[in-house]
């Protein structure tokens, strides 16, 4: 591998790692039967290396760019299987698990929107809060002071969390560490049994 690609692993990892560490034991608790683990705007995969458990017995990873590290991945996890293509057209299907890590601006909504439609757990980690974010019609939705706060993130991922919430989810806000990231905030998310 050249020094340049594992520059970037070693630049990527501490917030795959500490991702990970919030969003594996969650879908522990969920999932007793083996799954398929989604992991939209995947980049260079990493992340679905530190969350696959034994019970992630396919990993989907999608991206709208040429999965560069398809090399790097290989034999690291469980039956890739490749996806180059817009989240947009790609459906979650049966027993699944949803993750994405800095899937910019509205592409979060997406991703939200997929695991609430499936019915299926999620951890997203979301960044770029400035571009096309969801205006979901909440019956409870956040006070709308909130967006006075310096930081205007927890207002936008309150709402996408009151979005699963209604939605049929038990969801909350979770954070890594910021000194790894400053998009730090994680949202969690379990449907109500
Ligand atoms: C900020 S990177 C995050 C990559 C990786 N998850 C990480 O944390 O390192 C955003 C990724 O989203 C991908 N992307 C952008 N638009 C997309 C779309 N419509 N569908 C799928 N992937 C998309 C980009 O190619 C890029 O790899």
């Amino acid at each position: 591998m050249s020094e340049e690609k594992q520059h970037r692993i070693e630049k990527h990892r501490p917030k795959c790692e500490a991702f990970a560490h919030i969003v594996r034991p969650i879908f522990q608790t969920y999932h007793t039967e083996p799954y398929t683990l989604y992991d939209f705007c995947c980049g260079n995969g990493l992340t679905s290396r530190y969350v696959a458990d034994s019970l992630a017995e396919s990993i989907v990873l999608v991206d709208i760019a040429d999965i560069g590290m398809r090399k790097m991945i290989q034999g690291k996890l469980p039956n890739p299987i490749y996806v180059q293509a817009s989240i947009i057209d790609v459906e979650v299907q049966g027993n699944a698990a949803v993750v994405a890590v800095h899937a910019c601006g509205g592409l979060t909504d997406r991703v939200l929107e997929k695991a609430v439609e499936a019915k299926v757990p999620f951890g997203i980690m979301p960044c770029c809060y400035r571009l096309g974010i969801a205006e979901y019609d909440l019956a409870l939705p956040p006070d709308a002071r909130k967006q006075l706060y310096k930081n205007q993130q927890d207002y936008y991922d309150t709402r996408r969390i009151q979005f699963a919430i209604e939605n049929g989810f038990e969801a909350r806000i979770e954070r890594i560490d910021s000194r790894i990231s400053p998009m730090n905030n994680v949202l969690v998310g379990i449907p109500r049994r």
